[in-house]
């Protein structure tokens, strides 16, 4: 099956992400919103990414030519004719099945359904549409220009075909696709949620500093950063909901939030995306490591 257009739902951190790598990639790119101005700050974090990229020489096209190629819209009939459907919603359940449902009977029989979602089954969103061998699971990594893995995930449901057609789409994209199946977390999240959760409890164990535990992965493991950096860069509710539904599927420890996570997400604390978590983003050249506030969790 050929994919000419793209449609993109949400155009937040990850969508925007997706929605830019689907232009890059020479696809017309319409990203659907509730509220148009989600659509000018998504629009306006692409332009500047692809000005950078552009910049380095990074573009096979000029940043104008692949930002020509994206349409915003907060009308779900514009999505009609697309052949390729990406979901990035919020990451919950509720929400994603209402956006699957409404848009449906909107868009082409033809057309393949995928979600971004990292940890809610994708046969359980599937099942809010009547296109079960057309669904998949397409999961990106922030940021999504730059990193290069996508997770292609088949349901029991899912068609050989339409499996096929969604990882030529992520190698179309620049991305490496893995293939997985629905299993919460896939491959990365089941390996990296248990190392996350792992470091906020080192913390509240007192066996080192915000920063000593980040430099010590970063230094003496060679990870492009540390686990608190990772976190505030993730967001930490979003962390939190994973979490959640990983624990709630595997019953197992490593999957459980520890209570410091889930006292930061309940006092707002989300991360980078809005100014504090594991360090204070103010000035996002320079974060600075919050244990001063967060010292009565952690043993001295
Ligand atoms: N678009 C274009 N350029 C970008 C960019 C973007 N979105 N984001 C960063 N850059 C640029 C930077 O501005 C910088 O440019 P410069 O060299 O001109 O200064 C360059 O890319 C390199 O960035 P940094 O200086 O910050 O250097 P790094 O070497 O640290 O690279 C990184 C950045 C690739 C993000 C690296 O830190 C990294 O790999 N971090 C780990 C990210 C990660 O693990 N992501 C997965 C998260 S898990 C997930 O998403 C799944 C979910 O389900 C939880």
């Amino acid at each position: 099956m050929e994919i000419k257009k793209v449609a993109v739902l949400g155009c937040g951190l990850m969508g925007s992400g997706i929605a830019q790598v689907s232009a890059t990639a020479g696809f017309n790119v319409t990203v659907l919103e509730v509220d148009p101005k989600y659509i000018e700050k998504g629009f306006a974090a692409i332009r500047k990414s692809l000005d950078k990229l552009a910049a380095k020489g990074e573009l096979a096209d000029t940043a104008d030519a692949i930002f020509a190629r994206l349409k915003g819209t907060t009308r779900k009939e514009d999505l009609a004719d697309c052949d390729f459907v990406i979901e990035a919603v919020i990451e919950n359940l509720d929400e994603k099945r209402k956006m699957f449902a409404s848009i449906d009977p909107i868009i082409k029989s033809s057309a393949i359904f995928a979600s971004n979602t990292s940890s809610i089954s994708i046969t359980e969103i599937m099942t809010a549409t009547k296109r079960p061998a057309q669904f998949v699971g397409l999961h990106f990594f922030n940021p999504v220009p730059l990193m290069k893995l996508v997770e292609v995930a088949r349901t029991i449901m899912t068609s050989a075909e339409a499996f096929e057609t969604a990882c030529a789409f992520g190698a179309k994209l620049g991305k490496i696709p893995v293939r997985t199946s629905d299993k919460t977390g896939f491959i990365v999240n089941r390996l990296l949620v248990p190392y996350l959760m792992d470091a906020i409890r080192a913390f509240e164990e007192g066996v080192g500093s915000v920063a000593d535990i980040d430099a010590s992965m970063k230094l003496g493991c060679g990870y492009p950063m540390g686990p608190f950096t990772l976190l505030d860069f993730v967001g930490l509710e979003t962390t939190f909901y994973i979490t959640n539904v990983m624990f709630d599927e595997f019953k197992e420890k490593r999957f459980a939030s520890p209570s410091l996570l889930k006292r930061m997400v309940m006092a707002g604390w989300y991360g980078k995306k809005n100014g504090k978590g594991f360090y204070d983003w103010s000035n996002p050249e320079k974060p600075v490591p919050q244990d001063a506030a967060l010292r009565g969790f952690a043993k001295e």
